[in-house]
């Protein structure tokens, strides 16, 4: 698939089917993400892939389904449009869901830096920075594959638990769960806000 299309048909996707996703795809979509550029050229990432239901189960444990949340929560989001009230009402109750159903779940890890989470200025952040270029290039590549992602940022207790729970060395950090597989028959594509690119472009100035 061509970079262009590949860019605009990926789409989150909450819905999956089991259907396995090859090792050799799972292989070139990783890959496509330590292509990506780092700030300080090392590219210290690291990947804990789980294809197993019961490890899934265990990595997921402190993740809460959010069935019974979703429609308190959005009600207080005033702002918020509808097209972005359907995505809370599609995502909050599939968190667990969209994360297991496809058996293969991958949790990017990077090494953080002490300054991460009271950073100096916005360069202490380019670790974080780095990893998520490391993200987009998986979302894309998987995209190309005819795959579909769904990723989710821990909250809370989630992260520390997660790291105990697969070993990571100290200092590593997991920014999202990220799922990858085929969409079901039946996945919901939620519509995107529209936007038209001309009413964001600044000519010299804002
Ligand atoms: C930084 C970031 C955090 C996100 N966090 C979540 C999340 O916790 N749970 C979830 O279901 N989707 C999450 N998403 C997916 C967004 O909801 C999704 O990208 C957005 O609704 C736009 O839809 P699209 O990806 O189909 O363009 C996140 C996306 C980004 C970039």
């Amino acid at each position: 698939m061509e970079l262009y299309e590949a860019i605009q048909k990926r789409r989150t996707v909450r819905d999956f089917s089991t259907k396995r996703v090859p090792d050799d795809v799972l292989n070139r979509i990783l890959e496509a993400g330590v292509k990506a550029p780092s700030h300080d050229h090392a590219r210290d990432w690291h990947f804990v892939v789980l294809r197993d239901p019961k490890r899934i189960a265990e990595v997921l444990k402190h993740v809460n389904s959010g069935a019974e949340v979703q429609t308190d929560i959005i009600n207080h989001w005033e702002t918020a449009t509808e097209c972005q009230k359907s995505m809370y009402y599609d995502a909050l109750p599939k968190q667990v869901k969209m994360l297991s159903q496809s058996r293969c779940l991958i949790l990017p890890l990077f090494r953080g830096g002490t300054d991460l989470m009271a950073p100096r200025d916005i360069s202490s952040l380019n670790s974080f920075a780095s990893i998520w270029c490391l993200i987009q290039n998986i979302l894309l590549a998987a995209t190309a594959e005819g795959l579909s992602c769904a990723l989710r940022i821990p909250i809370m207790n989630e992260e520390a638990y997660v790291l105990k729970t697969i070993h990571a060395p100290e200092g590593y950090r997991m920014p999202c769960y990220l799922a990858a597989g085929y969409s079901a028959p039946d996945a919901r594509i939620i519509q995107q806000q529209d936007i038209p690119f001309s009413a964001r472009l600044h000519a010299e100035t804002w």
